[in-house]
């Protein structure tokens, strides 16, 4: 499973960066907003640090202008995936741009029937969100395990599944039980993944024991 992490901020990006586990990066205008910083400028310097895809956003939502905003964003680096949502203008942006080489991440994608469009409109990856469907009390995981089943009925399909909007490790982990080829997630979530309180206590008795042993390793 590839893991993205869901964020504009530079500091974050760096530190999971250094873990050596960030496979790339998915931002989206509220986290562009959050930042404070200029759209360009932050893609850039992420697209710097990040060797695999780093998701862009159109802003626009009519075809021509949302078209326009796209050839922009995917001349910005090699490595860019413009983000579009999944809307009719969207999917048409999706096709143009998939036609010529360029990655596409389809986004708000709450459904099968719009998971299929997107992968027919030749989208590298579509994002369910998971979190925002729980959130209204339907299943966001039963959405990643029936598109990753109906994807795998077609080899001419050759779009990700990137399960997106995740809260918790849990929503990690069940996806990649399903098989969901990437994974975004806020970098809180990400470092939740290490965590167990039995490695913790086991860890401070090692440490304990060790120190009474008078020893050193180097
Ligand atoms: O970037 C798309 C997605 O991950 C947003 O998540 O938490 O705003 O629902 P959230």
């Amino acid at each position: 499973m590839k893991f993205f992490v869901d964020t504009a901020e530079i500091d974050e990006i760096k530190d999971l960066a250094d873990s050596g586990l960030l496979d790339g990066v998915t931002t989206n205008p509220s986290l562009i907003a959050k930042s404070g910083r200029d759209f360009k400028e932050v893609i850039l310097e992420i697209c710097k640090i990040v060797d695999g895809p780093v998701s862009a956003e159109v802003a626009s939502t009519d075809y021509e202008t949302m078209q326009k905003e796209a050839d922009n964003i995917a001349g910005w680096a090699e490595n860019i995936a413009v983000k579009v949502p999944l809307t009719e203008a969207g999917l048409k942006v999706c096709k143009n741009l998939s036609d010529n080489g360029t990655m596409v991440n389809v986004t708000l994608c709450f459904s099968t029937g719009q998971a299929i469009l997107a992968a027919k409109a030749g989208a590298a990856f579509i994002s369910p969100f998971v979190g925002r469907l729980d959130d209204i009390s339907q299943d966001g995981l039963q959405l990643i395990s029936d598109i990753v089943r109906i994807y795998d009925n077609y080899p001419d399909f050759h779009t990700e599944v990137l399960v997106a909007s995740i809260r918790n490790p849990m929503h990690i982990i069940d996806s990649a039980k399903m098989g969901a080829h990437v994974m975004t997630a806020p970098p809180k979530v990400i470092k939740q993944l290490y965590k167990h309180p039995l490695t913790e206590s086991g860890l401070a008795a090692f440490v304990k024991d060790w120190a009474e042993t008078g020893q050193s390793i180097l």
